[in-house]
């Protein structure tokens, strides 16, 4: 049984997503730090259940589906000091009310940053070795490539442009260092030195869309990146190059981007589009110089165990009083996905 000085807690998210965020064993690590019914999920705040639940709790533990915290929630849990988001930003979940009575928030997006930086690199190495054009030769002519059609293909030496130093970013540049990539970074807050201890070259953003083989966005959605890649920047991108989206689609202009694909003078690797889905009519489906995939580059299946291990560390430190390892200040919303 919790001992009465272990903090309380309740869950607030999609009960679909519990199983895989928190398996048995690490439920029942979870049970030995807080306080929590693990049978209970709130859907809805205004519900009798949630009002009572949240009437004596210390600690939200959120996720996918859990609505948006506003000043009811605030009033309905006097007591709660912390929200700990088992999934990605918090932007949208965490309103003011909570901010200002001085709730601590923590998110595991360090943790979904992992497998969108693990897709993108998959996909740098697939696009610079020319895997994707080469199947659908293959496809048609069922022989292998002559030399000269794979000149261009290969991985050493590649150029590969990163744009923004974001968890996912960060994370990206690690994985890029074993190879023998020449890795160039765009990001307004990070300066050259800096740059170079993460393994690439600073950069403006112009010209790292005129030098990449490769550029990959790993900026927020925020109001200075929105189409931050449109018509004109689109240009700027070498014949053949590939861009790569994993971050959100209202970053590239998507009817420039539709032009410089159909034209086939760009390829693509879009986890992400604008509007997503795209509509059923959209070339982007069809066109052999684009690999499409539908927003799966962050956590999925066994990667949610990722996120729920982070929670339940961060409920470990909340209930010891030492500081939380994952948590998110306010000041840095405005510059954070
Ligand atoms: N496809 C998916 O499933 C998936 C999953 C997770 C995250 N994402 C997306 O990936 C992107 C990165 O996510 P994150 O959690 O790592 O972000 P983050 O919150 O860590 O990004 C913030 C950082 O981005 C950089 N930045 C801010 N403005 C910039 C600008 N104008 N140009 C370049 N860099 C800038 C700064 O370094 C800032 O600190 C976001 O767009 C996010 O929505 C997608």
């Amino acid at each position: 049984m919790p001992s009465a000085s272990l903090p309380r807690a309740v869950f607030a998210m999609d009960p679909v997503h519990l199983p895989l965020l928190f398996p048995d064993p690490l439920m029942a690590r979870l049970r030995r730090t807080a306080e929590i019914d693990t049978g209970f999920v709130v859907r809805d705040f205004s519900d009798h259940a949630a009002t009572t639940a949240l009437a004596d709790i210390e600690v939200l533990i959120t996720g996918w589906g859990c609505p948006r915290l506003e000043a009811g929630i605030a009033a309905s849990a006097p007591r709660l000091r912390a929200v700990l988001h088992a999934a990605g930003s918090v932007r949208s979940l965490v309103g003011e009310a909570l901010w200002e009575r001085g709730v601590t928030v923590s998110s595991a997006v360090t943790g979904n940053a992992v497998p969108v930086a693990e897709y993108t690199l998959a996909m740098i190495l697939l696009a610079g070795k020319d895997v994707f054009a080469h199947r659908e030769r293959f496809r048609r002519t069922h022989a292998q490539p002559t030399p000269a059609e794979t000149s261009a293909t290969g991985n050493f030496g590649r150029r590969v442009g990163v744009i923004g130093a974001s968890r996912v970013g960060r994370r990206l540049l690690e994985l890029l260092r074993p190879h023998n990539f020449d890795v160039l970074l765009h990001d307004p807050y990070v300066d050259a030195a800096e740059a170079a201890e993460l393994g690439a070259q600073s950069v403006s953003l112009d010209d790292l869309l005129l030098r990449s083989d490769i550029v990959s966005l790993h900026a927020p959605d925020i109001p200075d990146t929105r189409h931050m890649l449109d018509h004109a920047r689109l240009a700027l991108i070498r014949d053949g190059g590939v861009l790569i989206n994993t971050s959100r689609g209202a970053l590239v202009d998507h009817a420039a981007l539709t032009d410089e694909l159909v034209s086939g003078r760009l390829h693509a690797v879009l986890d992400v589009t604008d509007p997503e889905p795209l509509p059923a009519d959209s070339p982007l489906y069809r066109l052999p110089n684009v690999f499409l995939t539908p927003h799966i580059a962050g956590s999925l299946g066994n990667e949610l165990e990722r996120l729920g291990r982070i929670v339940v560390e961060e409920l470990e430190r909340l209930a010891d009083g030492l500081p939380l390892a994952h948590e998110v200040r306010h000041a840095d919303l405005a510059s954070m996905a």
